[in-house]
Formats: C-alpha cells, structure tokens, sequence
C-alpha cells in the first residue's frame, strides 16, 4: 500500500503551503478542492517544490457525500492508504447576526463542519485499524472565542472543535492521532473569496503557519502534540 497525505482545500492559501510543506518533507500528497482548474494550476507550482514526491489532485467538495464517497474509492482502487489527514477547506462568511440566510449558514458550514465530519468519517471507514493515522483538523482561533460579526463562522468553528474533541474521546487507544489546529489570521485570498474586503495588514504569511504546523505534526511520533494555537506576535 501506498501512503498519502491527504489536503482539503489544498488548492490556495494555507492548504497550499501545508502541501508545498509535506511535498519538501518527502511525502506524497493528494489534494482536494472544487474546482479542477485551481487545483491544475496549485498541482503545477506544487511539482516545482515536490523534487521525488508526487502530487495528485482531486475535485472533492468535502461537503457532498457523493464526491467524498468518491475519494474513498478513488484511495482504494489505487491501493493508497492516508496517513495524515489535514481537514483545512473552510469558508469565511461573515455578518450581523441578523443578517444571517439560509445559503450563507450553508456555504460555510458544508465546508467547516459537514466537509470536515464527513472526510473524517470516510477515510476512517477505508483505513485498517494496524494503519497508524493522523488527522489534523484545522480550525480557528475563533473556534476559541466568540468574536463580533463571526456568528455563524464561530458556531461551525466551534463545532468542528467539539466534534474534534468527541473524536478524540472516541479514538483514544487506537492507532489514531486527533491533532487540532487554531491558527489567527492569515494573508490568504480567504477574504476576498467571499467578495469580503479586510485590512490584512499584520496578517500571517501561511508559508510560515504551514511549517510550523507541518513540522510539529510530522515529528510528534513519540510525543503526540494534541492542540497547536498560532497567532501574530502583538
Ligand atoms: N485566512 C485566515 O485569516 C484564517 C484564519 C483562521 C483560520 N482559517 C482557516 O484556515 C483554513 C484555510 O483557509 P485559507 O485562509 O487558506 O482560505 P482560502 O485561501 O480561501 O483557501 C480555502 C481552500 O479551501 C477550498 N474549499 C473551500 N470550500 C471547499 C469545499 N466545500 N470542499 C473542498 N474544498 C473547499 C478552496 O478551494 P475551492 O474554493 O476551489 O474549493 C481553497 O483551496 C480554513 O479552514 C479557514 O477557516 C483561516
């Protein structure tokens, strides 16, 4: 069997650099995310950096069941076994409370907490129990706090933490690592996605946040790390 790292919205911003990462490390990668064209044109920057590693790239929309379920069968067919899963795709909507609709709690929580739950669930139900794996869920330092404007992102936040911590509680013994991830702001088209427009003056560079999450995740063998918060020095 042939082992992968697996990236969730591995096509931009921190999920990139946490690919680019991995790659340097020696470690194959499989990327997802939504559209073919963004994922062709991270897998190209990608295989400069990736000297004897391989990339492969999947459309996956973590939060359809039909296109997760398709991952799956994907790893299978291909004799490949996860042995880190970064669940980083995520979507950052933000408004009034009373201004929250039916399609924004949607949008952001297909990403953030259905994407994230059913990816966990499905390479969980493909990889054998002797496989050591590790799931690394990225989340946000406003999965921490209740922050003004935030409603909706917080409660998916705060919901792919406590599904995190249950998960941990449920696995534990088992030959798998729960890793959370709490990073703050970061200089990622994660704004302007949205149509948002936001100072990001003092921001993080995510290549920076990606190697301290890559480094920490890939050397805590021995000693597992559960929690990693990162913020910008005041
Ligand atoms: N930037 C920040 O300030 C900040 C701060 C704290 C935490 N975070 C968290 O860090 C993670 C990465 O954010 P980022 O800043 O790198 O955002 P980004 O630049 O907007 O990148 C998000 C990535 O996720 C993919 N994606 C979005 N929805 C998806 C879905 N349903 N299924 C599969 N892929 C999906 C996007 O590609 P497609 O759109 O093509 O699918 C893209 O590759 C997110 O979980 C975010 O909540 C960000």
């Amino acid at each position: 069997m042939k082992k992968i790292c697996i990236v969730s919205g591995g096509s931009g911003g921190l999920g990139l650099a946490i690919a680019a990462h991995l790659l340097r490390s020696g470690k194959d990668v499989l990327i997802l995310g939504r559209n073919n064209d963004k994922l062709n044109k991270a897998a190209r920057a990608l295989n400069r950096v990736a000297q004897k590693a391989q990339v492969s790239t999947l459309v996956c929309n973590v939060g359809n069941e039909a296109d997760v379920r398709k991952t799956g069968k994907f790893l299978a067919e291909h004799n490949i076994v996860t042995e880190y899963l970064f669940n980083n795709a995520g979507r950052g909507l933000f408004s009034p409370a009373g201004a929250s609709t039916t399609a924004m709690i949607d949008d952001v929580f297909e990403a953030n907490l259905k994407g994230l739950i059913l990816l966990t669930s499905e390479i969980l139900r493909i990889t054998p129990e002797k496989q050591e794996l590790t799931i690394v869920n990225i989340m946000s330092s406003s999965a921490l706090l209740g922050r003004d404007q935030e409603t909706v992102y917080c409660a998916s936040k705060w919901g792919a933490r406590g599904y995190t911590e249950a998960l941990r509680t449920e696995l534990k013994g088992k030959k798998r690592n729960i890793i959370a991830v709490y990073p703050g702001g970061m200089k990622t088209d994660f704004y302007k996605v949205t149509g948002q427009d936001r100072d990001l003056t003092g921001f993080m560079d995510p290549k920076e946040v990606a190697e301290k999450i890559v480094n920490v995740v890939l050397h805590s063998d021995k000693l597992l790390v559960t929690d990693i918060t990162i913020s910008r020095k005041k």
